[in-house]
């Protein structure tokens, strides 16, 4: 392959690109989407690819569409996943990246926003659950407590203690579980539900297409 995961984390324009990403964002008042989020998609999405067996080329695309899934954040929010596809298209032709591979990354990265998108190849489904399933307090880039507090969204990130992806193989089947721990002082499971129940129903699909099935559990409580 003619680019790996690592010569891009290291490339100055990708660096760039998900600095200034991250800045409009936290402009806008949104949760972390730098380094820690876009490398956390990268090595989940390996992850899960690698468990059920992908080959290392297909695994080294999903890391690749992992660091770059967000890179659109830096023009638009709303529109960021097929602008973060066109910007990826850009990136990965200057490494001479066949077009074949270039297809498959920006594939899945113009469809991992659960407005907009649904699975369409291996990488896309493995990029939308590591994507997904990021929920967790160090996202959160609000300070003030009160405004955590009034923002759904912080305060649910703020309250997820931990978020894991773990892989169970059995004979028949294999799962894709997600657990996160909640603290329920801080905001009812309920508010969890209101913004992510799309991105749960994203998640199940996805597992779908790789051939596993989704499992949901907060508090060690199974939710599906
Ligand atoms: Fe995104
Ligand atoms: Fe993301």
């Amino acid at each position: 392959m003619s680019v790996t995961y690592e010569m891009l984390k290291k490339d100055e324009q990708v660096s760039a690109y998900i600095q200034a990403g991250n800045d409009a964002l936290k402009a806008l008042g949104f949760t972390e989407h730098c380094f820690p989020h876009v490398c956390l998609v990268a090595e989940n999405a390996a992850m899960i690819l690698q468990a059920l067996g992908h080959s290392h080329e297909t695994i080294e695309l999903a890391k690749i569409a992992g660091l770059l899934h967000d890179i659109g954040n830096m023009m638009n929010r709303t529109f960021h996943a097929a602008v973060g596809a066109e910007m990826t298209r850009a990136v990965l032709e200057r490494y001479g990246m066949s077009y074949k591979d270039i297809g498959t990354v920006c594939s899945a990265i113009g469809n991992h926003d659960e407005g907009t998108g649904k699975p369409v190849n291996i990488v896309s489904a493995a990029l939308i659950i590591a994507d997904k399933a990021d929920v967790r307090r160090s996202r959160v880039q609000e300070t003030c407590m009160e405004n955590i507090i009034a923002d759904i969204h912080d305060r649910v990130n703020y309250a997820v203690t931990r978020a894991e992806i773990n892989m169970i193989k059995s004979e028949a089947n294999t799962f894709i579980r997600l657990c996160l721990d909640l603290d329920i002082h801080f905001t009812p499971v309920m508010d969890y539900f209101e913004i992510f129940l799309s991105r749960m129903v994203m998640c199940r699909r996805a597992a779908a297409f790789l051939g596993a099935e989704f499992e949901f559990f907060i508090n060690d409580s199974k939710i599906v």
